[in-house]
């Protein structure tokens, strides 16, 4: 309530990318000392271990993991454990180092529960966040995955160039032993080239190509939401046919029909939609997949989870983990915690 009635109303007369950058710096330092992890987690941790959950032979401290794109960089796994989170998913990261793309490149959208998300994968390159998370404090029983995509550049346009970029990425993640998972994400709807990798015949050569990357860790596809069901479903199955064991459901919204009156509407397509443009969406291709391939893949529940009852919807779905960004803007950060008592209440008998 204090976040919801004094905090956010002055966080949202800021710039929102303001806001998230001081965020970041702020979680950075409060990271940083065993005092400042105790007092953050005194106000927003979750202090049992009955919301446990092992998934993919990863263990996570509660089902809550903060998804990609809110810390491209890794600067926050030493706080995120103090505020609820089970886990992170650091990037996405790129090959080379990218600037993205150039501002707004966040917008808020109040009234539609959303953030118009137009960063371009903007992040430091994987030799620099790897060698950050390599250095940083590893909290217990707290999971980090890395995200990984294309670089956003004209070197990374063509596809062999393309599947090239994930592969030098895997490989420095995978020789740097890094990461407890890595997420291939194919779905980033900002790169000037587009989504080479959402169509099957170029899914197909880029899991090839991982696929002759030797690694333990479990492997993450995260999905569109914005294509039509046959296409999530041909996505599916080449992912069935490789070494993927999971599916994040799924990326941003690209459908703008989903913006309410009164918040800004961009006349052409600048960005995807975060939020509660994505719920219906997610929820809806979380069910189709766990139809059709509940023994085949672990399930990620991601996109729109505000409250208790949205993430109790995608565990009921089917989903072993929730990743989230704007619940946590927007409703606050008890939020996690409260996600991970309810989700012990409801499942601990039944583990
Ligand atoms: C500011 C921002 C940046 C994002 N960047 C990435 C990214 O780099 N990689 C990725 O896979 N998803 C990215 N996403 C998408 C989120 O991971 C997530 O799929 C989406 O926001 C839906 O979840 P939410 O409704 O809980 O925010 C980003 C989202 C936001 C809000």
């Amino acid at each position: 309530m204090l976040y919801q009635k004094l905090i956010r109303p002055v966080l949202f007369q800021i710039n929102p990318a303001h806001v998230h950058k001081a965020v970041v710096f702020a979680g950075q330092c409060m990271g940083k000392t065993a005092l400042s992890r105790t007092i953050v987690a005194s106000l927003y941790g979750y202090p049992h271990d009955d919301a446990e959950v092992v998934v993919d032979g990863v263990r996570y401290h509660t089902p809550v993991v903060l998804s990609a794109g809110f810390d491209p960089n890794g600067q926050l796994t030493e706080i995120l454990r103090s505020v609820g989170f089970g886990g992170i998913e650091v990037g996405s990261v790129t090959a080379r180092p990218c600037k993205g793309n150039s501002p707004p490149n966040e917008t808020r959208l109040k009234r539609t529960k959303s953030i118009l998300v137009y960063k371009g994968l903007r992040n430091e390159g994987v030799e620099r966040v790897t060698a950050r998370l390599l250095r940083q404090y590893r909290t217990p029983d707290f999971a980090v995955g890395v995200s990984i995509a294309r670089t956003n550049d004209e070197a990374a346009c063509g596809l062999p160039e393309g599947i090239e970029d994930y592969a030098t990425s895997f490989a420095h993640i995978v020789a740097h032993d890094v990461g407890a998972w890595i997420t291939v994400n194919i779905s980033c709807p900002n790169t000037f080239t587009g989504e080479l990798f959402i169509e099957s015949e170029n899914l197909e050569l880029l899991l090839a190509r991982l696929d002759g990357i030797k690694t333990d860790k479990p492997i993450y596809l995260k999905m569109p939401i914005s294509v039509p069901d046959t296409q999530f479903v041909a996505l599916c199955d080449i992912a069935a046919q490789h070494r993927v064991h999971g599916l994040i459901i799924g990326n941003l919204q690209k459908d703008y029909t989903h913006i309410k009156d009164g918040d800004p509407k961009p006349e052409a397509f600048r960005g995807g939609l975060s939020g509660m443009p994505c719920q219906e969406d997610s929820n809806r291709l979380l069910s189709l997949a766990h139809e059709r391939y509940q023994k085949r893949f672990t399930l990620i529940g991601c996109g729109g989870v505000f409250s208790i009852e949205d993430a109790m919807e995608k565990f009921e779905r089917g989903a072993s983990l929730i990743h989230m960004i704007t619940g946590m803007i927007y409703t606050g950060p008890s939020l996690m915690s409260d996600i991970a008592r309810a989700y012990a209440q409801r499942y601990a008998q039944r583990r």
